[in-house]
């Protein structure tokens, strides 16, 4: 059966973060994926979730199936996170939540809830998105366009071309929008833009469908949600898909939330049991460890604190680096990159060619992705030299 069933390429992402993983170098750089990385190259594990962690393993009695919905304290503690205390004051009955594995599970069983809504419905995505959007989308049956967003000629967000093209969608028709620290750009929209994009979806009777899987990383935990929360204040419906892989640096432990907005109450509960339902369907339940580890943390005022303390840390760590690369990167090679200072969270394209990154990756061993998104929280004082250095000769 299987004899000439192909062998699949590698993912674009995964696939380069695994080439470097394989490099000998012990001077490569690895700028692929999208993990938060510290001064000495790790991915660390946040204090209050090795305290949650400890506590867990002392108290917990049962491995007994998670409820299909998942942990009541994780759910609790990411809606008010994401909606705000007005945001639910103002939604009320009209919102649920459900558990997922991860930010992944999360637009999935999105995806799942608006296909069985409105299996005709297009999709409306950013150019570029994140690339896995459309696979993991798009094998539930949806279709997609695309819109404007990031201009290469601007380096930045094209603004008026993203009106224009969202402002041709038809009434139903759904929008994918990136909640903040657009992957792979790292261009958001401002506050102001943020308004004026809710006015159009509302006006065009569209669904945001938002991308959440970086507040807390671009500008700050509020300043990060303000974009959702402006589209609360205008749109009856919504769907959130939220990861807890970065914020809360659970990345191997698949913790994430899809939260539903609905016309009322019982669309808010019919669209959670079209998610637990299609998750049934898949892998039924969902998993424990992270989410309940988040949960605690996110419930526990001192876990809490402690948290939101490291997280505005790396928050600051990441926007010190993209001054310090910025700065570097002009003097190295006499071009503007100002734009690496104004972006927001872990993403930035640098701008090269693809056979500029592959000469990067293949004679310098410094990892970007074939679209030149780099991740700056991959920097550090050790390598940002080097990385700059090898840039420049590549230009
Ligand atoms: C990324 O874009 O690198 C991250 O979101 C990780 C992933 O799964 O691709």
């Amino acid at each position: 059966m299987f004899d000439s069933l192909p062998v699949l390429p590698p993912d674009s992402i995964l696939g380069l973060a695994a080439a470097c993983r394989a490099d000998p170098n012990p001077n490569k750089v690895d700028l692929t994926l999208g993990v938060y990385m510290d001064e000495t190259g790790l991915c660390p594990v946040f204090e209050a979730v090795q305290q949650a962690q400890q506590a867990l393993v002392n108290e917990e009695q049962t491995k007994v199936y998670m409820p299909p919905q998942g942990d009541p304290d994780y759910l609790a503690g990411i809606r008010a996170l994401v909606l705000g205390e007005a945001g639910m004051a103002r939604l009320g009955d009209r919102s649920s939540a459900v558990q997922t594995p991860g930010g992944c599970g999360a637009v999935r069983l999105g995806a799942e809830v608006l296909f069985a809504a409105a299996p005709d419905a297009t999709v409306w995505v950013s150019d570029p998105t994140w690339p896995v959007h459309i696979p993991l989308m798009g094998s539930v049956g949806l279709h997609f366009k695309t819109y404007r967003y990031y201009s290469p000629e601007l380096k930045g967000l094209d603004f008026a071309a993203m009106l224009a093209d969202l402002d041709a969608a038809s009434p139903g028709d759904v929008v994918l929008l990136h909640g903040c620290c657009h992957n792979p750009s790292g261009v958001d929209p401002t506050q102001e833009q943020w308004g004026e994009l809710a006015d159009l979806i509302a006006q065009r009777g569209l669904l945001p469908m938002v991308d959440f899987a970086y507040q807390g990383m671009g500008a700050g935990l509020d300043e990060d949600a303000a974009g959702i929360r402006a589209l609360l204040e205008r749109v009856p419906e919504m769907i959130i898909a939220v990861s807890s892989s970065k914020n809360i640096g659970l990345y191997r432990e698949r913790a994430g939330a899809v939260l539903f907005v609905g016309g009322d109450a019982r669309a808010a509960e019919a669209m959670a049991s079209q998610a637990i339902s299609a998750a049934r369907r898949v892998y039924s339940m969902p998993p424990a460890h992270g989410a309940l580890l988040a949960g605690r943390v996110l419930s526990s005022p001192e876990l809490r604190s402690g948290w939101q303390a490291e997280l505005a840390q790396i928050c600051e760590r990441i926007n010190g680096l993209r001054g310090d690369f910025r700065d570097a990167l002009t003097s190295a090679t006499g071009r503007d990159f100002d734009f690496i200072g104004t972006e927001h969270g872990m993403f930035s394209f640098l701008g090269l060619s693809v056979e500029q990154a592959q000469r990067l990756r293949e004679q310098q061993s410094v990892y970007i992705l074939d679209s030149s998104r780099i991740n700056v929280a991959g920097l550090n004082a050790h390598n940002l030299s080097r990385v700059v250095e090898a840039v420049a000769s590549v230009l």
